[in-house]
């Protein structure tokens, strides 16, 4: 968490301290997906879990219909009328929080005047859903400053829909639900059709989950993303002539889909549908060992899971490979895996604590040689969804 005291004080020199009205303060984490890459908009399981860090909103009230912007991460500062909420390209990140005033006005909800800071401790474009956690802090904290109901579940719904139709990225719902419905040492099993979820305690003893960060940047991401949505879209037609009902690849299970495969004639498209069907299968797999405390079986799936991503969904890139064959030749490592969208960003490792130093130093070192880019390492803890900050 940012240091509260700085942040006020920042809050004010933009803002002022005329206003009597409190500065109220919320946060909303970032998110590691562990396992179920790529299955949240097929109606499948994914399991991930909010992080430590994410970011924070400083907000207070003003007397008239204006809304203060403001970041510390970036130099963009303006005030925009609530009156006129639009997608503007030159407002670069304010689109998110612009985002969620449409969608709360939407629904006939009242939002007033405000002066906002924002402070962001996620590595934009990293992967670990730093607009999901802009979007879900803006929308529990303009909701619950307005006094109407912050459901957490149709806040993560809310803020999927801000990206998906303000935004215009396809994405699914798992990281808003993740940066909304996260608890403290646990992850999320999560089955995306229905929503229906379960909080599992996320016990890994003395292995840690270490975050490497490429810091590649993602380019073309969101075309590469629709792309592999038409793709599944298209298995799904397909293979209604055996199964008329079906409207999402999760409804398969593997068996139905091994016996059935070959009514998708073209074999990208196959391949595709092949990942979707075993992922999900391995979170499946999965919560069975975590539930017997076989992490050694949990990082064979996490490898399982890099690998098809790597060949059969193909949203891996040179970076996020290497940087998990360099993590695999650490001893103490049970597992790696690229997370998120994947085509850069992060990848997330289970290792031996008496490991991790090494870990840093080798894998940051070779991946270093082989690709000319300086990577960032988190170790990383389990934090809670969203929440409002009260002072001690
Ligand atoms: C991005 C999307 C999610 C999900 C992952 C891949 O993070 O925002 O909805 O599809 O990619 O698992």
């Amino acid at each position: 968490m940012a240091d509260l005291q700085a942040l006020k004080g920042r809050f004010t020199e933009l803002y002022g301290s005329e206003n009597a009205e409190p500065i109220h303060v919320f946060h909303a984490p970032g998110r590691v997906n562990l396992i179920g890459e790529h299955t949240d908009y097929n109606g499948g399981y994914v399991f991930p879990a909010a992080l430590t860090f994410g970011t924070t909103m400083l907000i207070r009230k003003r007397e008239d219909e204006q809304v203060g912007f403001a970041s510390t991460n970036f130099p963009l500062h303006k005030h925009i009328s609530i009156n006129n909420i639009a997608f503007d390209p030159a407002d670069d990140w304010m689109n998110y929080p612009k985002g969620i005033i449409h969608e709360i006005q939407k629904k006939g909800l009242s939002v007033g005047g405000y002066d906002i800071l924002y402070s962001g401790a996620i590595p934009n474009g990293s992967g670990l859903s730093s607009s999901a956690s802009i979007e879900v802090v803006t929308a529990y904290g303009l909701l619950t400053m307005e006094g109407h109901p912050a459901d957490k579940v149709q806040i993560a719904l809310m803020s999927q829909k801000a990206e998906n139709e303000f935004m215009g990225v396809k994405c699914g719902i798992m990281d808003q639900f993740a940066v909304a419905m996260g608890k403290k040492d646990h992850a999320i099993l999560l089955m995306c059709d229905t929503l229906e979820y379960k909080h599992v305690p996320f016990e890994s003893g003395a292995y840690k989950l270490v975050i490497g960060n490429t810091n590649k940047k993602r380019g073309l991401v969101d075309s590469a993303y629709n792309e592999r949505r038409s793709q599944c879209e298209q298995a799904v037609k397909d293979l209604q002539q055996q199964f008329p009902e079906l409207t999402l690849l999760g409804q398969l299970n593997l068996e139905q889909f091994n016996a059935y495969q070959h009514l998708i004639p073209d074999e990208t498209v196959r391949k595709r549908a092949r990942h979707v069907v075993e992922e999900i299968d391995r979170v499946l797999q999965s919560m069975k060992v975590l539930e017997k405390g076989d992490l050694e079986a949990f990082g064979q799936l996490m490898i399982g899971s890099h690998n098809s991503l790597r060949d059969l969904y193909e949203v891996t890139c040179l970076e996020l490979d290497v940087m998990v064959e360099e993590a695999l030749k650490i001893p103490g490592v049970l597992g790696s895996r690229m997370t998120g969208a994947g085509f850069g960003g992060c990848t997330v490792s289970l290792v031996h604590e008496d490991s991790v130093e090494t870990f840093i130093e080798q894998v940051g070192r070779v991946y270093k040689e082989k690709t000319g880019l300086t990577a960032d390492f988190y170790v990383c803890d389990i934090g809670n969804g969203v929440e409002q900050v009260t002072e001690a």
